[in-house]
């Protein structure tokens, strides 16, 4: 039995620590015995009862459909249960970041965590795990047992509309922050997905841009992102996506979902589609086991057609047994039924916020710091703080993962637009104010505020203070991707004639994914604080004036131009109008995304083969401390190295291995990491593991891992290398 299948059938809750500290662990789940009772509830079913748990709801008043079932709670899904068996109904809530507001349907407010890109920069699965178990706590306390929760998709493209949901464009980065999540969000005996089930790598022509990509390509990428998050999070449940992968929807491909998913990797929780993403029955065939949101979807698949066509055709009979076998394996595995989540329960804002603060505050990336600019001194005297409605609120993404965090958004920009999703089309701020948080650090400085719509009167206050900040925001959201890399609205002319007035200016940027930066010579200092989430104010304010020494690092590369990416252009972007529906447009055949262009060399990868330079690379981030990684040693699939705090301050710094060469080939792949704190002068042995996936081939229907000669150098990032140490590795071939 391989490591992955043991893994995936859940016998022991082992998590190999493959560099990253460990998480937390979860209890241990026992999905043997989850099966057999499922499997014995699935023999006492009716026929009616066996297409009960199969199909889902969006409980929302007001949406087209029968009206919420009197037991739901207003949320993304609702699947009743079958009182008679003991079977819960399935209350589900979006998303990653928090419980979800559902357009507004909600206002009980919740904890807005900080931006998945943000809580990836951490690079510490524990931050993970304690935003996972918070918001898997507060969704329980609304009444939710399935949290829409594990997105995982890789940065194939910067533009992505919902980078900022995701986490990284690295297979064992995603894997491990995304299993810590989960494991995190299971901890409150609720489901959690991991999502979405797979290469869903742009928004523009979601639910029907067709993705090219060689088995191999998609197994040492995408694919193994989900893979190890399985392994290490065991989710009950994987949400496929929307878009069509070599010409089949992935709610309706075989090979996603038989073959890989169940098949290879021997996972035995269920698949829910998307919402809107089933194009018939037949889906139940090639792997999908629940359809969810059917006012979306043309019809309702998986009611009565399936239960007629389980009558008629003994596979889909069959199939319907294991479908359920499969609902319920999830529902008791994670005692679901046992531990009912009932709503009313009381939320703790204030623990929320401190765990929000936390990840903020580990995952904001100091990119520049000229002259040591940053930290600035608490006796400062003036500071004129501009644009980013930095006196207001903290940016936050839109789409089904947007939370409105404790009061409600501080304040909403409008986009236009009507229907239904016109709501989720709107800019909206936390309420975490940065202007105030800067003020109470520099209590006695003259702190001036322009909202930089005018560049002349927010030169003219940056002229006149000793430090300039401005805030730059980029807003992304669900369902729509980024023209171009460039911060809207002016703001880098703003940022350009700032600097030109005041030396000492500072950026501090809140974008959804990667931006150019082209007043980056002109400027002092660049943070990057993503969307910081409910205590993002107070976050940044710490990092400015020095109380958190910044230890984020990049998850994902940073480009000079969207020339150096795989595709200049992004498919369909000339064309598909952006559409958070996702309805089919016209020619929407002809949409494909070839991701054989750049195969398993997403981000950094390709970068290296292509010897391009990133404007910021992979794992890049500046501390005020300075460190040295030493002594680098692999033996076996075991790497050792020393990390010192050289610098006169404590801080964070992040171990990174990487993979550079195999029997001659240059290659690049992260193997291993580890986030460490030191205090000056100290430092610290850090040991990783290192997966033999990631010095693998897959080929022949498994993984290669050829006998020789392998090089491995400590990276402070992915472009500033330590010189090679080679190592006599022996050779070896497995399924998965
Ligand atoms: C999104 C999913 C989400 C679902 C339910 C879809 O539009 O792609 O991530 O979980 O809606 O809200």
């Amino acid at each position: 039995m391989t490591i992955s299948r043991i893994l995936a059938s859940g016998v022991a809750a082992v998590a190999l620590a493959h560099g990253a500290a460990q998480a937390q662990q979860a209890p241990v789940i026992d999905m043997k015995a989850a099966e057999a009772r499922a499997a014995a509830t699935v023999k006492q079913m009716t026929p009616d009862e066996k297409v009960v748990l199969t199909l889902g709801v969006m409980p929302l008043p007001g949406f087209p459909g029968a009206p919420p079932p009197a037991d739901a709670v207003p949320g993304a899904g609702y699947v009743p249960g079958i009182a008679r068996l003991g079977v819960p109904a399935l209350r589900e809530t979006d998303a990653s970041l928090g419980v979800s507001w559902v357009m507004g349907l909600r206002k009980d407010g919740a904890t807005a965590l900080p931006s998945g890109l943000a809580q990836a920069a951490s690079w510490n699965p524990d931050v993970l795990y304690r935003g996972g178990a918070t918001i898997g706590a507060e969704a329980r306390a609304k009444g939710f047992n399935v949290l829409l929760a594990g997105g995982v998709n890789l940065m194939r493209d910067p533009r992505n509309g919902r980078t900022f949901e995701y986490l990284a464009e690295d297979p064992l980065l995603s894997g491990e922050l995304v299993g810590a999540a989960i494991r995190g969000v299971q901890s409150n005996h609720i489901i959690s997905t991991i999502k979405h089930f797979a290469l869903n790598g742009q928004e523009t022509g979601r639910k029907y841009v067709d993705v090219k990509i060689a088995e191999p390509a998609a197994r040492e990428s995408d694919l193994l992102a989900f893979q190890i998050g399985i392994e290490r999070g065991q989710p009950g449940s994987a949400m496929c996506a929307y878009n069509r992968v070599l010409g089949h929807q992935a709610c309706d491909s075989d090979w996603l979902l038989n073959k890989v998913l169940k098949g290879s990797w021997g996972w035995k929780g269920f698949v829910m589609s998307d919402w809107g993403a089933v194009p018939g029955v037949s889906a139940a065939l090639n792997g999908l086991d629940q359809q969810s949101g059917v006012q979306l979807d043309p019809a309702p698949f998986f009611g009565d057609a399936l239960k007629a066509k389980a009558a008629s055709d003994p596979v889909y009979a069959a199939r319907l047994d294991d479908m359920n076998k499969r609902i319920l394996t999830a529902i008791y595995a994670a005692g679901v039924d046992k531990n009912p989540a009932q709503p009313g329960g009381a939320i703790d804002f204030a623990k929320g916020a401190a765990v929000a603060e936390d990840a903020a505050k580990q995952g904001i990336v100091l990119l520049r710091n000229t002259g040591n600019l940053l930290p600035l001194a608490k006796t400062a005297k003036s500071i004129a703080v501009i644009g980013g409605y930095a006196d207001t609120g903290v940016l936050s993404g839109a789409g089904s993962s947007q939370v409105h965090s404790e009061g409600g958004p501080a304040a909403v920009r409008s986009l236009g637009g009507d229907g239904p999703f016109a709501a989720l089309m709107s800019q909206q701020y936390h309420r975490s104010v940065p202007l105030k948080a800067i003020k109470a650090m520099a209590p006695n400085a003259v702190v001036t505020f322009r909202d930089g719509r005018y560049i002349t009167d927010a030169v003219e206050k940056a002229r006149q203070a000793e430090v300039a900040i401005v805030f730059a925001n980029e807003w992304r959201m669900e369902g729509a991707d980024q023209p171009d890399l460039s911060l809207p609205d002016g703001q880098d002319a703003l940022i350009a004639a700032v600097a030109a007035a005041n030396p000492n200016t500072i950026v501090v940027l809140q974008t959804g994914g990667p931006v150019l930066m082209p007043w980056l010579d002109k400027v002092g200092a660049v943070v990057e604080a993503w969307y910081p989430g409910a205590r993002g104010g107070e976050a940044i304010a710490s990092v400015l004036f020095g109380d958190t020494n910044p230890g984020g690092r990049l998850p994902v590369t940073f480009p000079a131009s969207v020339d150096q990416l795989p595709r200049p252009k992004l498919d369909g972007s000339d064309w598909v109008e952006p559409n958070f529906a996702g309805d089919p447009a016209p020619g929407k055949d002809q949409l494909h995304a070839d991701y054989d262009i750049e195969g398993s060399d997403v981000g950094y990868r390709w970068f290296a083969k292509k010897g391009q330079k990133a404007l910021f690379p992979f794992g890049y981030g500046l501390s005020y401390t300075t460190f040295a990684g030493s002594g680098l040693k692999v033996a076996g699939l075991k790497a050792g190295f020393t990390l010192t705090n050289t610098g006169k301050v404590a801080g964070d710094d992040v171990g990174q291995v990487y993979l550079v060469g195999r029997n001659g080939q240059k290659l690049q792949r992260l193997v291993g990491f580890q986030r460490v704190t030191l205090a000056p002068g100290t430092s610290q042995k850090v040991n990783v593991t290192i997966d033999p996936r990631l010095l693998a081939d897959w080929k022949d229907g498994g993984w290669t891992m050829p006998a020789g000669s392998y090089s491995f150098a400590l990276g402070r990032d992915a472009e500033t290398l330590s010189a090679p140490v080679s190592v006599k590795l022996s050779g070896k071939t497995w399924k998965d």
